[in-house]
């Protein structure tokens, strides 16, 4: 056991209907009562948040939906992907105890092959030169039969295996291995973190098509920076360097 371990119990708020645990996170922080491990799960939200303002669509209690905050207090705003980085490893792994191929689409969606199976929206708050809070809300696809958003390419554990699961016990292996990996940072354990993040990429070996301002190239994933940015190598061995939404992958 290393010596800075956080034990973390959350303490828990399950609610039939919000509009969306981030929102609700948020109020019980400004109103002083979430701390560090909180946890908002919600059976169905009627104004989930996906990222760049779109919503997150999801059926009433098909799906795991929840939102949890932690006080990385010791971590530099500069570091912050670090967070991206445990969140998406933890529901990598919650999602290998019951099917294969899956993957993290950088920054932080969750794929099972081409489709995407989770998605995430990480909210921080800094206070100087640190974090102050991050309220990490993950949308987790379960049961779901049937979307019918113009999302371009959902997909359910249900509808990859045709069989239903217990959110709850996807819940407890998802804290378990998040804890693991915040404790991992904690005690500066971010080569074992990147690495682990880099290995369980998307597209993460060889040459793919991808489409930037300028058009359609081919080329290799490179490496991730610590902030997050995204350098990929072209064939002439040019590398280009790419913050969210800069670049996206040709499917
Ligand atoms: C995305 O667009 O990929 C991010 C989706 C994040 C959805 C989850 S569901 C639980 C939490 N509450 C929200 O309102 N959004 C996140």
């Amino acid at each position: 056991m290393k010596e800075n371990q956080k034990e973390l119990t959350p303490s828990i708020f399950r609610l039939k209907e919000t509009n969306s645990t981030n929102v609700y996170l948020h109020e019980l922080l400004e109103r002083g009562e979430a701390s560090e491990g909180t946890l908002v799960v919600a059976d169905y939200q009627t104004a989930g948040k996906g990222q760049v303002g779109n919503k997150w669509e999801s059926d009433a209690g098909k799906n795991l939906l929840f939102s949890i905050m932690l006080e990385p207090d010791f971590l530099p705003a500069n570091r912050q992907f670090l967070i991206s980085q445990i969140t998406a490893l933890s529901v990598k792994k919650t999602y290998d105890n019951y099917i294969g191929d899956v993957s993290i689409k950088w920054p932080n969606d969750i794929y099972y092959q081409e489709k995407k199976i989770c998605g995430m929206l990480i909210e921080n708050e800094l206070s100087g030169m640190n974090l102050n809070a991050s309220i990490i809300g993950i949308g987790m696809n379960v049961n779901q039969e049937e979307f019918r958003s113009d999302a371009p390419n959902p997909v359910s554990l249900f509808q990859i295996t045709g069989k239903e699961y217990d959110r709850e016990e996807l819940l407890k292996h998802f804290l378990e291995y998040f804890f693991y990996y915040y404790n991992s940072l904690i005690n500066g354990e971010e080569e074992m973190i990147r690495t682990a993040y880099r290995k369980a990429l998307y597209r993460g070996t060889g040459y793919n098509l991808y489409k930037d301002k300028n058009g359609q190239f081919e080329a290799e994933l490179f490496d991730i920076e610590p902030t997050g940015h995204l350098i990929l190598k072209l064939h002439d061995g040019t590398k280009c360097r790419y913050a969210f939404k800069e670049v996206s992958f040709v499917h």
